[in-house]
């Protein structure tokens, strides 16, 4: 990146990616469909362990490199230099991610409309109205993917350092206070127990292989790990920013914000008698119920959260596709606007593809093996290229980079403890569970 962040604008920009839908749409969801408790366990430990270190890893070769991904893995490499630079590529990811990211940012869009018109009140009405807009409503939902793909792309041509942080220092803060109220409502109903002990008392029955690949996938999600954005966020990083400091930081702020969202969720699905698994709605159904019982103040805050909502993940779309750009820019000298517009193209196609394979009408033709188009491309980066992009940054902090030149950037700003036990992870915990976990679902371990 040409100009510089500040330490704060840095953790607002890496913050703002962090925090979006995965925190509040695909968390609840996920571990809805896993079950719960065990679940968000490991989703935990994944965090801890694995997420923060490739975060760290991402972010120190970003700021040392001060480049784009593909530039940083081949300047920092001593040797094998053009087969390193391939590691960048993981930048790709943000094109797939973003497809069918923006069809959801358009049915949050969507969602800001049916508050202000109506709101359901029961859940049949909620499930219904959530049903028929992914499965009929082709022609909506092309509306509303098309306004976030100009929106994503008339910011991205400004720099992303004007609009959008002006945005976000209003409208994060709003998201908070409106789940703050949220988790507040939620202490007072009798779903909340219900809903602390499915989240909180582990159910060791749905955890197989794929359970462990899902939480792990969804903690690189959240943490926007394994697709180079955190890298070149970082490499946008002043000299002595505390990127180990920041980092923590907006992994602490991530992970809160989810388990809140979960637990407000879960409230009141329980609450209404509904089930716990119901997939990529979960949120367009539980959330609308609330705020209808709160009737007029419900409507207002409704309007309010989906816009909020809507931000946060603008702000995450964005990152996705920053990377991507810096590629283009700096390697083969696009211009922004022409950079911009090329990918714009490819996640604008992307998205319509991803929305019609969800529809009745033309469903059965974009499944393949049992999973849509939509399906494939969360499942094709949440479980194979985030984690792959994960492990090469971990190996390359690991092995390929000097140590002490990893060590002395860390010294500046932490302790000797944290630094050898991060080198620990990244060398030894993050490449081999990851490869265990990747190799098991595959089938290729027995
Ligand atoms: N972290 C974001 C969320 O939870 C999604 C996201 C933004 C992302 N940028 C990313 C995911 C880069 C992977 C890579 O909604």
């Amino acid at each position: 990146m040409t100009s510089k962040f500040s330490r704060i604008g840095f953790i607002l920009a890496a913050a703002g990616s962090a925090v979006g839908l995965g925190n509040i749409w695909k968390f609840p969801y996920v571990t809805g469909e896993y079950g719960g408790g065990a679940f968000v366990l490991i989703y935990l430990l994944a965090i801890a362990f694995i997420g923060i270190s490739v975060f760290l890893a991402e972010s120190v070769i970003g700021k040392i490199s001060e480049s784009n991904a593909v530039t940083a893995f081949e300047e920092l490499a001593p040797k094998n230099k053009g087969l390193w630079k391939y590691a960048g590529f993981m930048v790709l990811s943000g094109l797939i991610i973003l497809s069918f990211y923006s069809v959801v940012l358009g049915w949050i869009v969507n969602y800001i409309f049916i508050s202000i018109n109506s709101l359901p009140t029961d859940v049949k009405t909620a499930e219904t109205t959530f049903t028929t807009l992914i499965t009929q409503d082709i022609q909506t939902q092309i509306i509303f993917h098309t306004l976030i793909a100009l929106s994503v792309v008339l910011i991205v041509l400004q720099g992303i350092k004007k609009g959008i942080e002006k945005a976000n220092i209003i409208l994060m803060p709003l998201l908070a206070i409106i789940l703050a109220l949220l988790l507040f409502y939620s202490f007072s109903l009798d779903g909340f127990s219900k809903a602390i002990s499915f989240m909180f008392v582990p159910d060791w029955s749905k955890i197989d292989e794929h359970a462990l690949l899902a939480a792990l996938g969804q903690a690189f999600f959240t943490l926007s790990i394994g697709v180079g954005t955190i890298l070149t966020y970082s490499s946008a990083l002043p000299k002595n920013a505390n990127f180990v400091k920041s980092s923590v930081l907006v992994a602490i702020v991530d992970t809160s914000i989810a388990l809140i969202a979960g637990i407000i969720i879960f409230s009141f699905l329980f609450e209404a008698g509904a089930q716990s698994s119901g997939g990529p709605g979960l949120v367009f159904i539980s959330l609308p119920l609330i705020f209808a019982d709160w009737g007029m103040v419900g409507q207002v805050i409704a309007i309010l959260f989906f816009i909020a909502l809507a931000f946060a993940g603008i702000t995450s779309a964005v990152s996705m596709i920053e990377p991507i750009l810096m590629y283009f820019i700096e390697r083969l000298k696009f211009s922004r606007v022409k950079a911009t517009i090329t990918c714009g193209l490819i996640f604008y196609i992307g998205g319509i593809i991803a929305l019609l394979s969800m529809s009745t009408s033309y469903g059965e033709d974009l499944t393949f093996f049992g999973k849509n188009m939509f399906d494939w491309m969360d499942f094709i980066t949440s479980s194979i290229t985030l984690p792959l992009g994960g492990i090469l940054c971990a190996i390359f902090v690991g092995y390929v980079m000097k140590k002490d030149t990893l060590e002395a950037h860390f010294l500046k700003f932490t302790t000797k403890g944290v630094f050898n036990a991060w080198y620990f992870l990244v060398k030894y915990v993050v490449p081999l569970s990851i490869s265990i976990l990747m190799l098991n679902k595959l089938g290729l371990l027995g």
